[in-house]
């Protein structure tokens, strides 16, 4: 098969070269942008007189025609013809003829990839969007429907003080809600149209760049032709996005395992997101999750692969550009598995209530609670600490909890200490009373969900 840019050459390709330079293999995923842009850009170089009209109805025509073939399976990609942008123009020329090369016109496939991969990063950030609005809903859900569960809350993974299970929910739907608005400013800068920059220095010929904007339904065209061809850090802003929101699930998938754990026996995942052993006849293993926390190594290591690609290029156009794809079309296959894998198997999640509530009250949850209380009596908060300290070093030696003590025994660490300190002691009461703004109490947790949903529509 003839090479578009064959002109110049005397000696054939060599089979290594086009084994190493093709990326048809995975750009022909753009194939549906590719179409798009090439038919915005014919019907700009017909508005523009730049190539007769009837010209360009034909291109259109046949571009639609191989929009069909592709769609269904039918259209040959061949590895000669290199990438995705090749592949469409010689199957173009192939259908309609000669006039077919008019649709190089004005553009080069410099300014045609970067096109490409924007609508497609466009199509997929808006996609993530959906998927994380899905999942914000799914756990604003469930936060609402156990409001009345208490669980332990944790710093340094020790019990720490008594929290509502439905706080420790909402805190993953705050996450994901800034991952979404992340997505959201990214595409800012994606939805910019690179087309018309040509191969780096523009054009002779009276195109309309804002016009084939407008028919892609662009926010705006780039303003710098060599810019134009040479930017991926749209993509890398991309990356960084999905790796920020890796990062989130990780941490709650980490959770969801450890919770499923006969040690925590805080949950139970459903059969359908778990798996077995080939061994041992009675695991249940929580792999959805695993692989949740695993392909995050994937994403971030995508992010780092295009960045060194990235580093020291100089301008305009490289080659080496090409290596930009691949990670961009696993990081998102693999974000939107994990987001709907995610949003399946949340709601199927079944709380062990009773042990929840038992692990809070276990510990000594509420000792910082007593430490407030003598500070709402004037003492310092440091000397109210102290106080507290002891009292919890004399229940551990007198193997007695903090609702064990009798007055007597508290009224002996301080005189302040009154009989109200026994409302102050309890895994509930401790809950009910974090009114502070943000705080883990009922009132103050309903508050958030209803903002949070309002934020939500
Ligand atoms: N397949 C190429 C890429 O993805 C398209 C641009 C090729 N441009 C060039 N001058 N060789 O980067």
């Amino acid at each position: 098969m003839k090479k578009p840019w064959s002109g110049r050459f005397t000696e054939k390709t060599a089979d290594i070269v086009e084994k190493y330079t093709e990326s048809i293999s995975f750009d022909k995923r753009l194939w549906r942008y590719d179409i798009e842009g090439s038919i915005a850009h014919a019907k700009m170089l017909a508005k523009q007189g730049i190539i007769p009209k009837k010209d360009a109805d034909k291109i259109v025509k046949g571009l639609k025609e191989i929009y069909k073939e592709i769609e269904s399976g039918r259209f040959k990609f061949r590895e000669e013809l290199e990438d995705i942008h090749m592949n469409i123009e010689s199957a173009l020329i192939k259908k309609i003829g000669e006039i077919g090369g008019r649709l190089h016109t004005a553009r080069s496939r410099n300014d045609q990839v970067a096109l490409d991969i924007r609508l497609y990063l466009r199509a997929e950030a808006r996609e993530i969007i959906s998927l994380l609005k899905g999942l914000e809903t799914v756990l604003a859900d469930m936060a609402e429907k156990h409001l009345g569960i208490v669980m332990p809350g944790y710093t340094h993974l020790q019990r720490a003080q008594p929290v509502l299970l439905s706080h420790h929910l909402m805190a993953y739907a705050h996450m994901f809600d800034r991952d979404r608005a992340r997505f959201e400013d990214a595409l800012k800068r994606i939805n910019i149209m690179p087309l018309g920059s040509c191969a780096l220095a523009g054009t002779t010929l009276p195109t309309d760049r804002h016009y084939v904007a407008e028919l892609l339904e662009f926010d705006a065209v780039s303003e710098n032709s060599m810019d134009s061809v040479s930017d991926r850090d749209f993509s890398l802003e991309f990356l960084s996005c999905s790796s920020i929101l890796m990062m989130h699930t990780s941490r709650m998938a980490e959770e969801l395992i450890l919770w499923s754990s006969e040690e925590f026996s805080f949950i139970e995942l459903s059969d359908a997101f778990t798996t077995g052993s080939s061994i041992m006849p009675q695991k249940k293993n929580p792999d959805v999750a695993e692989l949740m926390r695993g392909k995050t190594g994937r994403v971030y290591g995508n992010l780092m692969s295009l960045l060194t690609t990235m580093k020291g290029l100089p301008l305009s156009y490289n080659r080496d550009m090409q290596e930009d794809k691949e990670p961009v079309f696993d990081t998102v296959d693999t974000v939107k598995l994990t987001l709907n894998a995610l949003f399946q198997m949340l709601p199927k999640i079944k709380f062990n209530e009773r042990r929840l509530k038992d692990t809070a009250d276990a510990a000594f949850s509420t000792a910082t609670d007593i430490a407030e209380y003598l500070a709402r009596k004037g003492i310092p908060f440091r000397t109210a600490h102290e106080i507290t300290g002891k009292i919890v070093r004399y229940c551990i030696d007198n193997n007695k909890r903090l609702s064990d003590l009798s007055i007597t025994e508290y009224k002996s660490f301080s005189d302040v200490i009154g009989n109200d300190i026994y409302k102050f002691i309890g895994t509930l009461e401790s809950v009910n009373a974090k009114k502070s703004y943000g705080g883990t109490s009922p009132e103050m947790v309903k508050e958030q969900i209803k903002k949070f949903r309002k934020r939500l529509k």
